[in-house]
């Protein structure tokens, strides 16, 4: 979970630094640094493990680097021994050049092997060292910095947020957004410039503000910002101002939270990713499970406990563990599973999954496992929440603060923790091969990148939902992995428009729902290209043939769908396994563009709470 800050102006660069990636430790991040280009022309880099205040404490008087100009940077990675050396910034290796970088570097592998073919040394385990090493080789070719990042841009796979600061270009910072892994923003001062991630760290500087968008960049001095793309076209872009209002502020120019919420996936999955995946060798380290081995080897059964859109994600980590684990997984609703004396042995370990931490039946849960001396791990969002003090071990989705009622991004970002608990435990216990594993992991590694891309599409969700604003009844449908998406879909609905939802197994709907089929019933079924493709067109005829309206879900590519249902919404082709991390997307808009379209408080829901703590 990356911050990224920069400075270019006359003040003291590294208190400011410092201040920015304060303002954005609500993040959550393991290791940090700050690089300042000094008056003798030399780059000083402090690069600190834990907290931010570690890294404070170490640049106590004499210990600030002098200088400024700068970019500061908060890692996080729960892998590994705490890591200076993969703390960023990282450097080049004549020392000219430093980078900081928020995203994955998809062909990193290749481009570290060339890179290194030709003469470069690597000192970190990071995919982001290609990055400077990249720009030495475009600059010993004669380029200006400008013109190494453009060249770069291209280059890289996957969705990117770059700083760069030159000792050979004093006074510059050369940014670039590729993609949708975080946001890069500019902020304007009198006689020097501010850069960040995110809109909390440079606010109390200025209101004056401009936003990179993907395939830009903006080479940044003391005098303003001059912005181009990667084939050299000028990009004409006037500062905004930002009003200096916390909560707009907050909602980075969207109209809801939710809306900011389902539009940072790319980034907030990035953000459960980083640090626990290794492209080579091939390997997810999740260092938050507290289990050797042998006690991961010895589990005959896994319960998993959650309440609302928490217990979808459980269902779809079911599918997960079963397939790469090949231990049988039981799902339970938390209020259910605290009062029905479940049969639990040793051998069990219990997961639960809040992205509050708070939530009172899952808790209650919790203690009930802990009671009967049952070992348990969380999936949480909120770091110090209560589930993560019950727990035996935390995976933390690091999906960022989720304001929204309704959720979203935690969501997605659960789904992306089961996957890689899924991915450490099939490992512990042989199931999953070396082979295999590496197509799994690049499948991971991939998929941030999708999800940027669905996102780019989000232009047809408004003339849909004005087809069907008025309607008050839908039907979900999907099988297998998606069946968990189906009922998201259908609670997304009826938490934030008010209409009557349900969602079904596809193939349980000849056996109740199909009754309620007729003109006025739209159908949203998920039909992907994957095993169980024909039976879902099986289920879309049957809904036709009954006169329903059907959207559906289909893969990019799929034709023959088109002849079939009323409406298309397509997403890139993924392994089943993780298709649900990108279907549910297109359901979340569909949502909140039919719930904003009635008028409805989309963030927060009549009746509804974000933690519910009373039972
Ligand atoms: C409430 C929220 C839901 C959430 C559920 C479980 O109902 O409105 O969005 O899914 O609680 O919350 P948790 O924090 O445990 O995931």
């Amino acid at each position: 979970m990356c911050g990224i800050v920069g400075y270019v102006g006359y003040q003291g660069a590294g208190p400011l630094l410092l201040e920015g990636l304060q303002r954005l430790e609500y993040r959550g991040y393991d290791s940090a640094g700050i690089a300042v280009l000094t008056p003798s022309g030399e780059i000083a880099i402090r690069k600190c493990t834990g907290k931010l205040g570690n890294l404070i404490a170490c640049l106590q008087g004499d210990e600030m680097p002098q200088g400024v100009s700068g970019i500061g940077h908060t890692r996080w990675a729960t892998h590994g021994e705490p890591s200076d050396i993969n703390a960023h910034p990282h450097m080049d290796c004549r020392g000219d050049i430093v980078v900081i970088h928020n995203g994955i570097i998809e062909n990193y592998r290749q481009l570290k092997r060339q890179l290194q073919e030709e003469g470069h040394t690597f000192v970190s385990q990071t995919d982001t060292e290609v990055l400077p090493h990249l720009l030495e080789k475009f600059l010993s070719q004669g380029n200006d910095l400008e013109t190494a990042m453009r060249r770069l841009m291209p280059q890289i796979e996957g969705a990117h947020a770059i700083l760069v600061l030159s000792r050979h270009e004093p006074g510059k910072i050369v940014a670039a957004r590729i993609g949708n892994a975080g946001g890069v923003v500019l902020g304007y001062g009198e006689g020097e410039m501010h850069v960040a991630s995110d809109l909390p760290a440079i606010l109390p500087y200025t209101r004056h503000m401009a936003f990179l968008h993907d395939g830009e960049m903006a080479v940044i001095t003391t005098k303003g910002a001059a912005y181009c793309r990667s084939d050299g076209t000028v990009v004409q872009k006037d500062s905004q101002i930002v009003p200096y209002d916390p909560i707009a502020a907050a909602k980075g120019g969207y109209k809801h939270f939710m809306l900011k919420e389902i539009m940072e996936q790319a980034r907030s999955v990035t953000d459960t990713i980083r640090g626990r995946l290794s492209l080579e060798p091939p390997d997810v380290l999740l260092e938050d499970i507290p289990f050797s081995i042998e006690e991961c080897c010895s589990f005959s059964r896994i319960l998993a406990v959650a309440c609302g859109t928490s217990w979808h994600a459980a269902l779809v980590g079911k599918f997960m563990i079963e397939e790469l684990c090949h231990i049988p997984v039981e799902v339970d609703y938390s209020s259910e599973f605290r009062y029905r004396r479940p049969i639990l042995t040793k051998d069990n370990l219990l997961i639960s999954v809040t992205q509050s931490g708070e939530t009172v039946d899952t808790l209650a849960a919790m203690q009930e496992a802990r009671q009967r001396g049952i070992r348990q791990i969380t999936i949480c969002n909120v770091v110090g929440s209560e589930a993560t003090r019950v727990a035996d071990g935390v995976i933390y989705t690091h999906a960022g603060p989720e304001i929204g009622v309704a959720s979203t991004k935690a969501f997605t970002s659960q789904l992306v923790a089961f996957y890689l608990l899924a991915l450490y435990l099939g490992k512990a216990r042989g199931v999953i091969s070396q082979h295999r594993m590496k197509e799994l992991v690049d499948d991971l590694a991939h998929l941030p990148n999708l999800v940027g891309r669905l996102l780019e599409q989000d232009g047809q969700y408004d003339s849909l939902a004005q087809q069907f604003n008025q309607r008050s009844d839908f039907l979900y449908l999907a099988r297998g992995v998606n069946y968990p998406i189906a009922l998201e879909g259908a609670l997304k609905l009826k938490e934030i428009s008010y209409i009557h939802a349900e969602g079904y197994p596809a193939g349980e709907m000849k056996h109740g729902p199909i009754a309620l089929i007729d003109k006025r019933m739209p159908v949203v079924a998920i039909c992907l290209r994957d095993t169980v493709y024909e039976k879902m067109l099986s289920n879309i005829e049957q809904v036709k043939a009954r006169g329903g309206l059907v959207i559906a879900l289909a893969t990019e590519g799929d034709e023959e769908i088109a002849s079939k249902a009323d409406y298309v919404i397509y997403v890139p082709p993924i392994s089943h396994l993780l298709s649900p991390v990108l279907t549910v997307i297109p359901l979340q808009l569909l949502a909140y563009h039919i719930a904003l379209q009635r008028g409805c408080d989309v963030d927060q829901p009549r009746n509804l709470a974000k933690s519910v703590t009373v039972e």
